[in-house]
């Protein structure tokens, strides 16, 4: 059970951790500012919140390329071999979808503000050099692409947690604890 390979690095883990807050954050004042605000009433405070969202979320662009390069030169641990490997199979291609979503969100989010023309910021830092300018065409497939990759990673990520406590508190094994501990 302490074997090292069946734990995930702690760089992995602490990857891993903070894009999920900053993931989870970005979703929430993004659902928040485009079904709760409005630009007729308080046109302001929408403009503030989707500036957060935006600062929040650009730094997953950066984070994920680290996280893709550490997932490369660091393999993950063994899935359990309790697990069929239809369930092996599908737990890899929801994964696999997770990491796409990761790469689709922030990239649609930045074509969809700079076709707006508007920029996409960091961490209120600096911007995120702007690859292309106002267009309401591309504008018109990327807000909705925007809005339906959102729906597609919050089912993801349900199914992901539940999958995470189903082998913790059903199956027992140690697929939640190789994200959370280290071997002693
Ligand atoms: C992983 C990162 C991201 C997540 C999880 C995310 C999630 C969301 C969600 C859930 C919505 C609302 C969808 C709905 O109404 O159903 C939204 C809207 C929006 N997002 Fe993102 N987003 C991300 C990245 C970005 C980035 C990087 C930008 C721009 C730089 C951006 C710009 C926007 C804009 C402008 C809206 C519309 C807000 C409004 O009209 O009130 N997003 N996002």
């Amino acid at each position: 059970m302490n074997n090292k390979t069946e734990y995930y690095t702690r760089t992995a883990q602490a990857l891993h951790w903070i894009m999920a807050i900053i993931f989870i954050a970005a979703w929430i004042i993004g659902f928040y500012s485009d079904n709760f605000l409005s630009y007729d009433n308080d046109g302001s405070f929408k403009g503030q919140v989707i500036t957060l969202h935006k600062n929040i979320a650009t730094t997953l662009i950066f984070l994920i390329v680290i996280r893709l390069f550490w997932r490369y030169t660091h393999p993950a641990p063994k899935l359990p071999d309790s697990m069929s490997p239809l369930m092996q199979k599908l737990a890899h291609l929801g994964h696999l979808g997770l990491y796409f979503i990761l790469l689709a969100l922030p990239i649609t989010g930045c074509l969809f503000s700079w076709s707006a023309g508007h920029p996409a910021p960091v961490l209120y830092l600096f911007e995120i050099p702007r690859l292309i300018q106002d267009n309401p065409e591309l504008l018109a497939i990327v807000k909705p692409l925007h809005i339906y990759i959102s729906w597609a990673a919050a089912l993801l990520i349900i199914g992901h947690v539940l999958a995470a406590l189903k082998h913790h508190f059903i199956d027992k094994d140690n697929v939640l604890r190789s994200m959370t501990r280290q071997p002693k």
